[in-house]
């Protein structure tokens, strides 16, 4: 890619610093399986290290900014325009069942818009970056969404409320109007990914209920600077803090709409 910005530097650097300590507890989790106890607390502690670590380097770079964090909550910086929306590991149960399919997704809003994101998957070594105005990146190849217009053609993402988690009749109800009418669901466990995904052409819409900003902040910028439409689910609303999104190329994202506002 040409000259990335000075911004995009430092998120690219303080996420690869964090995902060595990320991956070699990767390492440590597929041990740890047989274990009565399991791998649940040091999987949390992993989680909390890898916050605190992106919070530190973060900070260096930009002292002022706020933050809003997964695991630590809201930080109010002395700018409160600028913030760092972070989810240290996206696919936290994939991690914990030794899956290698998780991420850390740093991104940054400017008065309330996200413009810049980085997504970083350490186990397959795929960083994928963006700004707003500059593109979308995957490494050093330039993304652009999918070209797929038809619904029979399409690979999509989602993902599926589970215990403790509200809405699973409508999620089933979505699913049922879905399945017949596209080529296949995908439900992979990381939303950052599954954003990403979108962005790289890979997946040709993804939609989940019940997000939280960290889950989708950077992966919006991905999408948005690939040339695809981010909204809430009814085609409308704010994909950041409204709790649903639909995530797709400019010509599927409606009949996508559609199709879920039948369930
Ligand atoms: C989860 C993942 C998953 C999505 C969940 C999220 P976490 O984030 O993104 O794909 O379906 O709703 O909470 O807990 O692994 O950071
Ligand atoms: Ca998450
Ligand atoms: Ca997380």
């Amino acid at each position: 890619m040409a000259l990335r910005s000075a911004l995009l530097n430092v998120m690219v650097m303080a996420a690869r610093k964090a995902a060595r300590g990320l991956a070699r507890d990767f390492g440590e989790v597929e041990q740890l399986q047989v274990s009565r106890k399991g791998p649940a607390d040091f999987v949390s502690a992993a989680d909390h290290r890898v916050e605190k670590l992106l919070v530190t380097e973060l900070r260096k770079a930009r002292p002022d900014w706020s933050f809003r964090l997964e695991e630590g909550g809201d930080i109010e910086g002395r700018d409160p325009s600028h913030r760092w929306v972070i989810d240290p590991l996206d696919g936290t149960t994939n991690f914990l069942h030794g899956v290698p399919h998780f991420a850390i997704s740093i991104g940054v809003e400017r008065e309330g818009e996200p413009v810049c994101g980085v997504i970083l998957d350490p186990v397959k070594d795929e960083l994928f970056l963006a700004e707003k105005g500059g593109g979308a990146f995957l490494n050093d190849r330039r993304l652009r969404v999918s070209a797929r217009s038809k619904l029979p053609d399409a690979l999509i993402a989602t993902g599926l409320p589970f215990n403790g988690k509200e809405g699973h009749d409508l999620s089933a109800r979505e699913l049922a109007v879905m399945m017949p009418e596209i080529a296949g669901i995908r439900r992979m466990g990381a939303a950052s990914l599954d954003l990403a995904y979108v962005a790289a052409g890979r997946y040709d819409g993804f939609w989940e209920r019940g997000l939280k900003p960290w889950d989708v902040c950077a992966g919006i910028v991905l999408v948005r600077e690939a040339g695809g439409v981010v909204t809430g689910i009814q085609g409308t609303g704010d994909p950041v803090g409204g709790g649903s999104i639909l995530a797709a190329n400019d010509s599927l994202h409606g009949a996508l709409k559609t199709l879920l506002a039948k369930a």
